[in-house]
């Protein structure tokens, strides 16, 4: 009778090691944990049968597809389906992996909500849900993640407002709500206490309200994204004052209105990279502030009320690559010193009050691709160095007073693909210029 218990201790020893543990197992935690994936995979179709064909008794959990575990012990701590068409919703049993670290189910075809149940993973430092179908409310049990590091639920359809309970999330690095139908205010609390969010994206949802200025006390903020939703009034001045902010992006508010600060004193953005502030109601003139944004690669201030002249200052900014300034009440002539941007690729310059020559300096910008001097009153010849630039896609002209002559290299362009030039006094070229409607 003593003889089996060698094979028998063997055993246990041989089949923790194979789920992965090197301690004594915690048999209650691990059957909890293996009932809970059971449970979740029974309300997936799973329609390419990853999880009918591998979740079998025939392996030991701690081995199934997408399944880690801890070393020390047969506990889930990472679900990872990350791409696998699991068709379905998401059960509350996931919130019995009590283990569990690390949950990817991005881009996996849920539907349904998300199950509050996720608010007992306290252990849980990085959920993605992103890319599915996940509708409902973001559960406040979430709140309860004190050491929640990364939320992505990027492109869901969820709705109601952004919880307050997520103002406890202090471990906060990262969190990407964008493209879902939120709506509400921002919670002006929510950012007391998440004092590491380096990255913050709101972007298009359906936020009313002001931006918080608590959001300008983030001291690690880099990324900020609240683009296309209805938020409105002033900025926070504060926000032109964060020394690691790299990226801007509040396109399409429409509302958000009030003057951008100027002088270097307070405006002090020394890495950022891209500004994206267009379709609003900013008024004042171009900050000049901005000139010491010496990382700027993207100027984009479209369809405001700015005014004042094009700044010259531009050229001081080495890797300016993308200058949308255009649908504003600019004033005066194109500064010929923008032909020293030479890394420019993209100008809109449309739809404001310019006047005077195209300067011949712009035909240095041997990186453009987009010339949009459309609806201003430009007038002299059309500079023929539009013909020399070899990689433009798209020029518009039209709605100046420019005349002469098309020039010829723009018929001989195997790059460009949009010539607008209608409603002005043009005379063909004797070569053709045929693949182009004037
Ligand atoms: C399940 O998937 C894992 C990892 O891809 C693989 O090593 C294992 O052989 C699969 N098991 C079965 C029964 O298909
Ligand atoms: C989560 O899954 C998405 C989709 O495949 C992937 O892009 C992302 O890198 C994954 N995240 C991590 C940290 O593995
Ligand atoms: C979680 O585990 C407990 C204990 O095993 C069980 O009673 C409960 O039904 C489980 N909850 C879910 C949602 O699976
Ligand atoms: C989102 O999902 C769609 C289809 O499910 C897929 O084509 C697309 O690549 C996914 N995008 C990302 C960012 O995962
Ligand atoms: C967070 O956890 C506490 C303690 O477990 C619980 O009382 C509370 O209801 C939870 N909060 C939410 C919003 O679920
Ligand atoms: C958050 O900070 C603001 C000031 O920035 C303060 O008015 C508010 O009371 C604070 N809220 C909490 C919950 O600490
Ligand atoms: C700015 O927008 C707010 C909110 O829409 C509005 O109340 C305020 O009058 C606007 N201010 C200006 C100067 O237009
Ligand atoms: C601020 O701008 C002034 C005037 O253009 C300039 O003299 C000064 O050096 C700038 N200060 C900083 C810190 O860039
Ligand atoms: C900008 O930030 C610095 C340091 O954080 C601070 O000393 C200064 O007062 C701030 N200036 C403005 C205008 O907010
Ligand atoms: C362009 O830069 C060069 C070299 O720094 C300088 O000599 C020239 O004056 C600048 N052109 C304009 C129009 O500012
Ligand atoms: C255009 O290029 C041709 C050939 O490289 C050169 O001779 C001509 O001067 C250029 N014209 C302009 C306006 O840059």
């Amino acid at each position: 009778m003593h003889i089996p218990v060698v094979p028998l201790l063997l055993l246990l020893a041989v089949s923790s090691i194979v789920a992965g543990a090197g301690a004594a197992p915690s048999p209650s935690g691990s059957e909890n944990d293996a009932a809970a994936l059971l449970a979740f995979k029974a309300q997936l179709a799973d329609p390419l049968d990853v999880l009918r064909n591998n979740w079998t008794a025939a392996t030991p959990f701690c081995h199934w597809v997408g399944v880690l575990c801890s070393r020390r012990r047969p506990r889930v701590t990472a679900l990872m389906l990350q791409d696998v068409p699991l068709q379905g919703s998401l059960s509350p049993s996931l919130g019995n992996l009590s283990f569990l670290s690390f949950l990817n189910l991005t881009n996996t075809e849920l539907t349904g909500s998300i199950p509050p149940d996720l608010g007992r993973l306290t252990r849980l430092r990085f959920l993605a849900l992103a890319n599915n179908t996940l509708s409902g409310t973001i559960p406040s049990a979430l709140g309860n993640l004190t050491r929640l590091e990364h939320i992505d639920l990027f492109h869901n359809q969820l709705t109601g407002q952004i919880p307050l309970e997520l103002q406890d999330l202090r471990n906060l690095r990262y969190i990407v709500l964008m493209t879902n139908y939120l709506t509400g205010l921002v919670p002006h609390d929510f950012f007391n206490k998440t004092s590491l969010l380096g990255h913050l994206n709101l972007g298009n949802n359906r936020l009313s309200g002001t931006i918080p200025q608590a959001i300008s006390q983030l001291p690690m903020l880099q990324f900020l994204n609240m683009q296309l939703n209805y938020l409105s009034g002033p900025l926070p001045s504060a926000i032109f004052n964060m020394t690691r902010l790299q990226y801007i992006y509040l396109t399409g508010n429409y509302n958000l209105n009030g003057t951008i600060p100027s002088s270097n004193n307070s405006l002090n953005l020394p890495m950022l990279q891209e500004l994206a502030i267009g379709e609003n109601s900013f008024t004042g003139q171009i900050p000049l502030g901005l000139s010491g944004c010496q990382y700027l690669q993207v100027l984009s201030l479209s369809v405001n009320q700015f005014e004042g002249p094009v700044p010259a200052w531009l050229a001081l900014l080495p890797h300016l690559a993308i200058i949308y300034i255009g649908q504003n009440n600019l004033v005066g002539t194109i500064p010929p010193a923008l032909g020293n941007v030479t890394n420019l690729e993209q100008l809109d310059l449309s739809n404001c009050n310019l006047k005077g020559l195209i300067p011949q300096e712009l035909g240095q910008l041997r990186r453009i691709n987009l010339f949009n001097l459309h609806h201003n009153q430009f007038t002299g010849h059309i500079p023929t160095f539009f013909g020399n630039l070899s990689e433009l896609q798209f020029l518009a002209l039209n709605s100046n007073f420019l005349h002469g002559l098309v020039p010829t290299g723009l018929g001989r362009s195997r790059t460009l693909k949009v010539l607008s030039l209608g409603k002005q006094a043009i005379w063909r070229t004797q070569l053709s210029i045929h693949p182009f409607k004037l």
